[in-house]
């Protein structure tokens, strides 16, 4: 049988997520979205390309406005959540998380209706934070729910080191840890390139450069853009860790993912979701890895679990108003 694929926010970061989705062949996509014929519309455009991709993958587009559409969640494999408000110029992530949780909160509600054993991927901005906030509305197994971060922020540290270094992206490794935030950890010690140390490679100087490119590759592309902020490489970022999940590759992702009490006792950030090393399987988070950190990583550490904690304390505070 087919899997299925709901992608919930159907904005540029969602009908990218749709589109890769279907042209990776990982299953069926359905796409939802308040804007009325929006999903529809834009699932049947993504469809009509699968001749040329030689895909027999369905896109089926939903207005939720009528919110008996959500129905059409159940038996879903993956669901990946983008609906929300993206960043303008001058706004930080963290700007969006009043706007955000609200709508998080009925998304929620509905998965855990309709949908409550599917592996969630939570985009929405601040993504580590809505994965939290997703977790406490719906109750759903954390270990079934990730936040994008890593995946995308990993690609543009891979991305700007091939550039300097004048090597293939393919033989650079390098992650990034910690909150989806401008204080995220790009892990410097452990990036490569063909296994070579980037350290041996790069000047200090360079380095701390294309690590502060990292950090703020999000809010570059948001000064360009002007309305909005980025998709295609968030959108393939999300369709690898469907792809992950789909298939069942336990690939090496770095994304949000849940902190329990034994993660806890290495990481700290105990009940957050936060970036951390994970294998990506058929069951969400599959394992967590843990790494030793020097005195300078861990002062980095601490600094974006006390930006992620903040963050998830708002959520408590906004969810125990309701
Ligand atoms: C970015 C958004 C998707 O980093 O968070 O571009």
């Amino acid at each position: 049988m087919r899997s299925k694929i709901s992608v919930i926010g159907a904005g540029n970061v969602g009908a990218s997520v749709a589109q890769f989705v279907a042209l990776k062949d990982l299953g069926d996509v359905f796409l939802f979205d308040v804007v009325d014929g929006v999903p529809e519309g834009k699932g049947l455009d993504i469809m009509e390309g699968t001749p040329h991709w030689g895909v027999d993958s369905v896109v089926k587009g939903f207005t939720t406005v009528d919110s008996g559409k959500y129905e059409n969640l159940k038996g879903s494999d993956v669901i990946v959540v983008t609906a929300g408000l993206a960043r303008k110029p001058g706004m930080s992530r963290d700007d969006l998380l009043a706007k955000n949780v609200q709508i998080i909160k009925s998304v929620a509600e509905n998965v855990k209706k309709y949908s409550p054993d599917s592996v969630v991927v939570i985009v929405s901005n601040p993504a580590d934070t809505m994965a939290y906030a997703f977790q406490k509305v719906s109750g759903i197994n954390p270990k079934k729910i990730i936040g994008l971060g890593g995946s995308l922020d990993s690609s543009r540290f891979r991305t700007f080191l091939a550039m300097e270094i004048g090597a293939s992206v393919q033989d650079v490794n390098a992650f990034v840890i910690g909150g989806h935030g401008d204080d995220m950890v790009p892990f410097v010690r452990y990036s490569s390139v063909g296994g070579i140390p980037i350290e041996s490679i790069l000047s200090k100087e360079k380095i701390d450069e294309i690590v502060k490119r990292t950090r703020f590759g999000g809010g570059e592309i948001v000064e360009y853009l002007k309305t909005g902020s980025a998709y295609y490489a968030p959108g393939i970022a999300v369709a690898a860790m469907v792809e992950s999940i789909i298939r069942d590759k336990r690939r090496m992702i770095p994304c949000a993912s849940y902190v329990d009490d034994e993660t806890a006792k290495h990481y700290s950030a105990k009940g957050l979701f936060i970036g951390l090393p994970i294998l990506i399987g058929e069951h969400g988070v599959e394992k967590i890895f843990k790494i030793d950190f020097n005195t300078e990583e861990k002062a980095l550490w601490d600094k974006t679990v006390q930006s992620v904690k903040g963050n998830a304390e708002k959520v408590d505070s906004f969810l125990s108003q309701e």
